[in-house]
């Protein structure tokens, strides 16, 4: 395909001396308005290397280009260039670039070669899975597959909250008031509520804190019964959390959890010792960080038993020797910031140069119709129950609707999945979001399931028409206002993807999306495409094609399903 740009920039840098085309190129705009243009191009930066006004320069510039056939004119305007590209070749190159690259438009080679460790989801066995992992979990999950599209060979890890305190208390829980059969059955949600009930139960006997502490410390003295308790409630776990999982459409390269760095923790106690880096204080072993205006980061506590911190040193330092990541991605809420920079910054003291690889990616807090999740008691939100809930709203809808929908059980479930999916991704992520079901589950406005409608809408429009499409088309016919602001969505649908993996920033393809669908809209609601005219049909007929191979591939890229029907 031309590249608009990369041509623009050309035809800039033989009139522009002073900068190499490279810098022309970053400097390039895309007007938010058809009338300043396709493309704009700011002279504000040259006014000093030239000791002019930009206006003036603008004017010059537009005097004396030479314009390549693929723009039609340029205007000067204030201090910029306008560009108006000749949309017979614009609309003809992009579109065919999509009809011949199916699936592969906007893919890139990009990461070839690099591999990425992508963190995310990390549950706490016994503790709630909460919408607040269920962010984790797609916005890792989409930036999985969105580095995979640009080439990365990605590695995904949960890094299951599997070892800590909360066993004893289960254990004591389970001891007391448990069952056998209910953990089988349904183990995330037992498991909660025996640690809820041991929590209620301690209010009134503060003695049952003593004696989970002694069974968590028989599990890290390797106590036999302690450890098949732990084990069983951890697997029991899992195999609940794969179906859940499962119904999300994510997967995970390897389930190494907390306790996987048990046995190589010391090692790299030694190596902090070794490299003069650990303090004593009150008996507990520290990296003292005052110098970077940070607290202290705790590595053992006055009983020797590790911490969070310490297993995600381990992790790291196990992770580069394994993978020999190019970058290590930690998806988690902000209120785990400081802990990422105190422990990145241990990494740094410990002198690996691969410190900066580290990268935390954090996200706003989610509440529940405003109130904070609480991990210890009620108002939580299972994140089974959300999507069950999902999936069982639009099944009412599609019944009320579309009761003649053949599949009707997978579509409910891919367009309900999809709504969660999709409203946790439709905010910068750095946000906090109020979950509420109103909002989540709305099949109006820029959600998950208009965008799949919109998908289906141009399938049923490719199916009715029963005509293979090709890239023999007239792109004359495809050169009015409304059908090019269609296409130049999908001639930046490449550039929201790099834009996305560069911030690390699901929602900007969310985004963009929606702006495909809004423009698809206003485009089939202007324009019969059906028509008796072979050559307007055909043409349109590609311009459909096109749009729901974009839409189809930024639904991919956040995690969704696009359902042919609807
Ligand atoms: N289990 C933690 C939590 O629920 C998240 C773990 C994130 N990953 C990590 N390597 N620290 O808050």
């Amino acid at each position: 395909m031309i590249d608009f740009k990369v041509k623009l920039s050309q035809l800039l840098s033989e009139n522009i001396q002073e900068l190499n085309q490279e810098e022309l190129l970053g400097m390039i705009e895309l007007p938010p308005n058809p009338e300043m243009g396709d493309f704009a191009f700011p002279c504000f930066k040259l006014a000093k290397l030239f000791r002019k006004a930009p206006n003036m320069i603008a004017q010059e510039l537009a005097e004396k280009l030479l314009l390549s056939e693929e723009f039609a004119s340029v205007k000067n305007e204030g201090g910029y260039l306008n560009f108006y590209v000749d949309r017979g070749t614009y609309a003809k190159e992009i579109i065919k670039a999509v009809i011949n690259q199916k699936d592969k438009y906007g893919s890139q080679e990009l990461g070839l070669g690099k591999n990425i460790c992508i963190d995310y989801s990390a549950p706490n066995v016994a503790k709630p899975f909460h919408v607040g992992h269920l962010r984790s979990t797609v916005i890792g999950n989409s930036l999985y597959r969105i580095y995979e599209f640009l080439g990365y060979n990605c590695i995904g890890i949960n890094h299951l909250g599997d070892w800590g305190t909360q066993f004893g208390k289960v254990i004591v829980a389970y001891n007391n008031w448990g069952n056998k059969e209910e953990i089988e059955k349904e183990p995330i949600k037992t498991l909660l509520d025996l640690y809820v009930k041991f929590h209620d139960e301690a209010e009134a006997k503060p003695e049952l804190e003593d004696e989970a502490r002694s069974w968590f410390t028989r599990m890290e003295n390797g106590d036999e019964e302690a450890l098949a308790l732990w084990q069983w409630f951890s697997s029991e776990t899992i195999k609940e959390l794969k179906k859940v999982y499962a119904q999300l459409d994510v997967e995970f390269d390897y389930y190494s959890g907390e306790s996987f760095y048990n046995d190589k923790m010391d090692a790299i106690i030694q190596e902090l010792k070794d490299k003069a880096l650990l303090q004593e204080s009150q008996g507990a072993t520290l990296v003292d960080l005052t110098e970077f205006n940070m607290p202290p980061c705790l590595v053992q506590k006055k009983d020797g038993s590790t911490l969070y911190a310490t297993r995600d040193i381990t992790a790291a330092v196990y992770r580069k020797n394994t993978f020999d990541f190019h970058k290590c991605l930690y998806v988690t809420d902000y209120s785990q910031n400081l802990h990422f920079a105190q422990w990145f910054k241990v990494i740094e003291l410990m002198q690996h140069e691969w410190a900066k690889d580290l990268i935390h990616i954090p996200f706003g807090r989610v509440s529940h119709e405003g109130r904070r999740i609480q991990t210890r008691k009620g108002n939580v939100v299972l994140l089974e129950e959300v999507l069950t809930g999902a999936v069982e709203r639009v099944s009412e809808i599609i019944k009320e609707k579309n009761p003649e929908l053949e599949n009707k059980e997978e579509i409910a479930k891919e367009v309900g999945i999809g709504a969660v999916i999709f409203n946790d991704l439709s905010n910068n992520r750095i946000k906090d979001i109020s979950f509420s079901w109103e909002t989540a589950f709305s099949f109006e406005g820029e959600t998950g399931p208009y965008v799949q409608y919109t998908h289906a809408r141009a399938s049923s429009v490719l199916r009715r028409a029963g005509v293979e499409v090709d890239d023999n088309f007239d792109a004359a016919v495809l050169t009015d206002d409304i059908s090019m602001a269609l296409i130049k969505e999908i001639y930046q649908f490449p550039e929201a993807i790099l834009d996305a993996q560069r911030k690390n920033e699901p929602s900007i393809i969310t985004r963009h999306i929606i702006d495909v669908a809004q423009a698809f809209n206003r485009f089939y609601h202007d324009h019969s495409i059906l028509v008796e005219d072979e050559a307007v049909k055909k043409a349109r007929l590609a311009l459909v094609y096109a749009t729901k191979q974009v839409l189809f591939t930024g639904l991919y890229l956040l995690g969704i399903k696009a359902p042919e029907r609807m």
